[in-house]
Parts: C-alpha cells; structure tokens; sequence
C-alpha cells in the first residue's frame, strides 16, 4: 500500500482510515494511473492526446508548478474517489517538457478533515526553512488548508527531500490563519531584491490580493493588499504575480494575474490581470495600462419589452416575486439597482428575496440572429431568464449576484423563424434570490457587457485558475504557464468518463507594447513542436481555391495544429471550421464588419449536457494593420485560439462526434482571401 500512497506511513490517518474499513481497493483509485499503459491507454471518447488529463477521476486547478531536476512539476486538485469534485487532494505528475506527462501517486491527500486546496511550490535553494537534508535543498508547497466543519480556509506548507515523490506535512501548520471562509490559492515566489519569500493570496470574497512576506516561509507579516479593482463580479481565486520585460524595451513590468469566478468575459470563470509596478510590498497597478473603461456595446435592435408600462402587459406572472408590474429601481430595503433603461424594469425583490414566482412572456417570433436583455440579481439557477422553443428551454442567464444590471447575449438564430417564449424564474428565496431584468431585445449583433473594461487574458469560457511555474532556470528565462481547460458553470457536466477536465497546452507569457497599452501575449511553450507530425503549406489563394487544397491533401483530423492568415476584409464573416461533421462544427472566424474574433460552438456537436455551454466567445480582434493570423489548436475536445501572436486568446470545449474530422474555410466567396495556411498533425504524447 505504501508504494500506491506514498506518504510517510502513519502521517495520513485518512489513509489508515479505509484501511481500517478494509476499503483497501479505493486506494489504488487514488493512483492517478496505471503503471503499465494497456493498447487501450487513452482512447476513450473525448480523450485528448496531447493535453494533460487524469487517467481517471475529477481534476480542476493546476497547483504547485515547479521545475527542478529537469522536471516540470504538475500538481493539481484532484478528487481520487470519483469523477466530480471532492475530497480535494494534490494529484502529481512530471515531464520533461510539459508535453509528455508521468503521473505519480497522489502527493497531498484530504485528511484530518482538511482538503488540499490550490497553492504553489518553490525550491528553497537557500534552504531557509531548515527542512533541506544532505545539503539538497528542499521543495516547499504552499496550500489552503480547507476544513469543511467550520468551512475555514488557512495557509498550510509541506516538504519533500525527494523531488516531490513524497511529502511531510508542517507541525506548525497553518502558517497563517484568519478565521476566513474565503482565504486561499497561495503562490509562493522568492524575491531576490528584498531577500525574502512573498506570498500572493486572495481574500476570495472581498476581490482583494494580500502580500505577505517571510524569511522562512514559516513565518509570515502581512505586507499590503490589492483590489477591489477591475473586474469583481466573482469571488478572486488563485492570484499569480510575476516581472516581464516589455518586448523589444529596456522595460519591465509586474504583472498581477488574477482569476475570477462567475462573472468572467465569457460568462463564469476566466481570468483578468492588471499591469503596474511591485517593490516587494507593494503592487500599484499602472492605471493608464489597466482599466481604460470601454462601455458596453449595445446595437440597435427591435425591442420585445422594456418594462416601461405600469402593469406587465401581456406578460403573466404567478406566484408573488414579480409583484404587480414593473418595479421603478429598488423594491424596500433592497441595495441600490442600478443599470436598467428608462424608469421600469422586472425586478423579483417584491416583499424581499423570499418571495417566488414566474413572469411569461406572449408567444415571440424569433427573426434576428441574436436576442440581448439586461440582467442582474442572483447568479443560481433558480433566478434566471429562460427562453423556451417548442416547450424546451433552449437557453438561460443568470445575474451576477449584484443589483446592477449588465448586458447579456444569446446568439439564437438557429431558431429564426421559430415562436418562442420569455420565461423570468425566481425559484430561490435565501440570499441573492431575486432578478432583475430589463430591455429585452432581437439584433443582428451581440451586445458586450462592460466587463470588458478588464484586461482579460482568454476570451474563452475554458481557461481558469491559471499559474505560472516557478524556478524555470534563468538561462530558459520564459514564464510559462497553463490553466484548467473548464469552467465551473458546467464543468461537472461535461461528457467525459472515467476522468472530468484537462489542462491547456503550456503557454509561455510575455509582455508587448500594443496600440492599446501594454498587454499580456501568450503563445505555445515553443515544446508543444515535437508532436508535429505531417505538414503541408498553402502558398496563398481565394476561398474556393484554399478548400479544394484541404480536399486534395485530405487534411482532417482531431488533433491539428493550423496557422492561417486571413487577408482583412470590411464586411463579412470568414475563418475555418474544423471538427467538422455532416451536421455539425466548431467554427473559428473573424467578423470582419464588427472586428471581432470568435469560436462558435453552438452546434459543435454535444453541446447539451448544461444549458450554459452553448454559444459563441468572442473578443475584440487586436487593432494589427493588415494582419489576421489564427494560430489553432484541435485536440479532441478543445480548441485553442491564439490570435495575431497571441494578443489575444480563445480556449473553449467541445464534444464532437468520433468522425467529425473534417476541416474546411469558409466566408464570401468573392473576398475571402487566405494568404497563407500551414496544417500539422499531431502525435499523441500518451502513446
Ligand atoms: C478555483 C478553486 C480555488 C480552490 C480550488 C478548490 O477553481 O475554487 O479557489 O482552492 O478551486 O478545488
């Protein structure tokens, strides 16, 4: 048993514990894998080749990401019982390049009653902590302890002497304790200029960063805090803080990375980050760099109901939350409402948050493309706006549990033509549970909430609790990185058996002066090239010429590698779809008319396990003159997306049939032009 859990014998009773109960078995469930890879190793449907994923079981953050020895570390939280999240422990595994993954046995498990949540690792070269043995020195990982009996989160530290292999839990621990519900994802980095160990932690709820410093990483004095800033319609998790130069400059700037959930860009979780200076106290965002507010987008559109009459007109209500019509901004001691259009807006707060009921809307023909509404209120599902085709809910929004309203889209037009129904729901009766609702609207373009005003690093809905290694060597000098490739709207739904999620490819991040500001780029850690198999190259041509040299090649597949550079246009919508099927597509484009850049994953092909998962992410196509270049990754069910050298990033899921391979560019004949595309196959890196 000692070589499947390969703690020190008797420091975890949780491991003694099934043990007692004769319960054995489970145990080897808490191998993050088989020693020996059978002919079927990693064929299931779904599986990607090419990413990270656990052999089985529920995975979410990646923790810990470490170099040392010529090993990249990957720890991440993992529930070693089952395929949905629980019990968070440390799953562990090692590459030498973060391509191709060894997983070894659980690191941290869940015990005392304390789940491993996020946190870091670091070498600690100086062996300032005292755990080094035989002059190596030791690796330190920094986690929240979370204890769900009190529901308290605190900072705990373990060690290792044997390049992570197995772990000592500090007797000190915690290490730092607030009596916090919301106190967790330390990241631990040595700063050389102050000598000292920071730690950069998040107080979850109150959208704030704390510093500490410590000579040891045993003792910690809080240093300074950061936020709320920027986006903070989520709670703030897993907070990464890093220096890079600015390309091509003599400057360097601290970045503060920090990831947020719900309430990203893309809806639910995804991460923002601030530019600006840290002098091993203190980080002060460069204001300039970090939040020029850009307002929401809203285009004109044919108004299905703003809510301005005094009563709700052919709209039905039952139950009690809706109130007898409109409500004017605030119902009694509700907090301030703000962010709807005119005097009215439907808002449940009628008698407070313990009132229920449902408000209905008159048959609606849908025409326009998309349908855009204000919304605002509880995040749950049972306050949310549904809208229902043939008696089905085909989509739902929720708030952001805050009073302000904020733009919301649904792209519809699968249904155009179809009679539908607006259906508000309050359902819920604790806190946050009510809804406001306003300006509903058919258009021919999606609105954009003015949570754009962050600085988002993936425009994705899949790419969150995104960390950088530590202790890369200086003479590599790339921070690189990667995120988990889910989100937590749906991502104990997804389709996927017997493991749920996968990391992104390993990104390495820099710093580029744009037309707007200093930004944050991302491309592929340049590894990522030894799986490139088979290669062709497309000199250059016109729509119906570059598809008739796909056909030629035969270029298909689900694990593609694709760089293709689309000549910009004024008008019209042109890009390529891969994992294409008979009736089905993940669809990567460029609207060239609103400028923007997108993966539509509607009809993707599974798309109907969560409500929230089907749709479109798009993002603001970077302001490069002359130049639209995709750079793509496939792997069975994902797409990478970096745009123009990696100014900008969509990561998204999908589920395609076994048979959608197929990869075609699309957009009007007359214009589009493709001036170069390069195609790759890629190799497994499980076989
Ligand atoms: C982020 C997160 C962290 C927490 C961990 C628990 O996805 O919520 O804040 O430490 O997951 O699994």
């Amino acid at each position: 048993m000692k070589a499947i859990i390969s703690n020190q014998p008797g420091s975890f009773p949780f491991q003694g514990f099934f043990l007692a109960l004769g319960l054995g078995v489970s145990l080897i469930t808490a191998r993050a894998d088989a020693p020996s890879r059978p002919a079927d190793y990693y064929t299931e449907t779904f599986r990607p080749q090419f990413h990270f994923t656990p052999a089985k079981n529920w995975m979410n953050d990646p923790n810990g990401l470490v170099y040392y020895a010529g090993e990249y570390h990957l720890f991440y939280q993992y529930n070693p019982f089952g395929n949905t999240w629980g019990h968070m422990s440390w799953g562990h595994a090692v590459s030498p390049d973060m391509v191709h993954w060894q997983h070894l046995p659980l690191a941290l498990p869940e015990a005392d009653g304390v789940m491993i949540f996020s946190g870091s690792a670091v070498v600690d070269w100086n062996n300032t902590s005292g755990f080094g043995r035989n002059g190596q020195p030791p690796m330190i990982a920094i986690y929240a302890g979370y204890r769900a009996a009190d529901n308290l989160q605190f900072q705990n530290i373990a060690y290792s002497n044997d390049k992570g292999r197995t772990w000592t839990k500090y007797a000190g621990n915690p290490v730092i304790n607030l009596n916090s519900h919301d106190f967790r994802d330390p990241k631990v980095q040595w700063h050389e200029a102050t000598h000292r160990w920071i730690m950069t932690v998040s107080l979850a709820a109150d959208h704030k960063v704390q510093f500490y410093g410590s000579p040891n990483l045993k003792e910690w004095t809080l240093l300074s805090e950061f936020g709320p800033a920027g986006a903070t319609s989520g709670v703030w998790e897993c907070p990464d803080l890093f220096e890079l130069p600015v390309q091509g400059t003599r400057e360097k700037r601290w970045v503060l990375a920090v990831n947020m959930n719900p309430g990203s860009v893309a809806g639910g979780s995804g991460g923002q980050y601030f530019i600006g200076q840290f002098d091993g106290t203190r980080f002060a965002a460069d204001l300039d760099e970090t939040l020029q507010p850009t307002p929401a987008v809203v285009p004109e559109g044919t108004v299905i109901a703003d809510f301005e009459g005094s009563d709700y007109g052919d709209w039905k209500t039952t139950g009690e939350a809706f109130g007898p019509g409109p409500a004017h901004g605030v119902l009694g001691d509700q907090n301030p409402v703000a962010g709807y259009l005119g005097h009215g807006l439907v808002n449940s707060y009628y008698h407070g948050d313990g009132t229920q009921g449902t408000l209905t809307s008159p048959v609606v023909s849908l025409i326009h493309p998309y349908v855009n509404f204000l919304i605002g209120g509880g995040s749950q599902k049972e306050t949310c706006m549904n809208l229902l085709v043939d008696g089905k809910v085909v989509r739902t929004a929720s708030g952001q549990d805050a009073e302000q309203l904020d733009w919301h889209s649904w792209d519809v037009h699968e249904f155009a033509g179809q009679n539908a129904v607006f259906q508000i729901v309050d359902h819920a009766t604790g806190g946050w549970g009510h809804i406001n609702v306003d300006q509903i609207m058919e258009a021919d373009s999606p609105a954009h909430s003015a949570s754009e005003a962050a600085l988002w690093f993936d425009y994705g809905k899949d790419y969150y609790a995104a960390v950088s290694w530590s202790d890369v060597p200086k003479s590599d000098g790339r921070r690189l990185w990667l995120g988990w490739m889910s989100n937590w709207q749906y991502g104990g739904d997804v389709p996927t058996s017997p493991w749920r999620s996968a990391m992104s490819i390993p990104r390495e991040v820099g710093l580029r002066r744009t037309s707007e500001g200093i930004r944050l780029v991302q491309k592929p850690a340049r590894e990522m090239e030894s799986l490139r198999d088979r290669h062709f190259a497309f000199p250059g041509g016109d729509l119906a010429k570059a598809n008739v040299w796909l056909a030629d090649q035969r270029i298909q597949g689900q694990q593609l590698e694709l760089l293709v550079e689309l000549a910009p246009q004024t008008t019209g919508v042109a890009g390529v779809k891969v994992l294409k099927g008979a009736k089905e597509a993940t669809v990567i484009g460029v609207d060239h008319s609103s400028g923007r850049v997108f993966v539509d994953r509607s009809q993707s092909g599974n798309v109907g396990f969560n409500l929230q998962f089907p749709g479109l992410q798009d993002a603001p196509l970077p302001r490069v003159t002359g130049r639209i270049q995709l750079h793509i990754f496939v792997d069975a069910c994902s797409v990478e997306v970096f745009v123009n050298n990696g100014e900008r990033v969509i990561t998204d899921l999908v589920y395609p049939s076994a048979d959608s391979k197929g990869v075609e560019f699309f957009g009007p004949e007359e214009t589009t032009k493709i001036r170069s595309a390069e195609v790759w196959t890629l190799k497994s890196a499980w076989h």
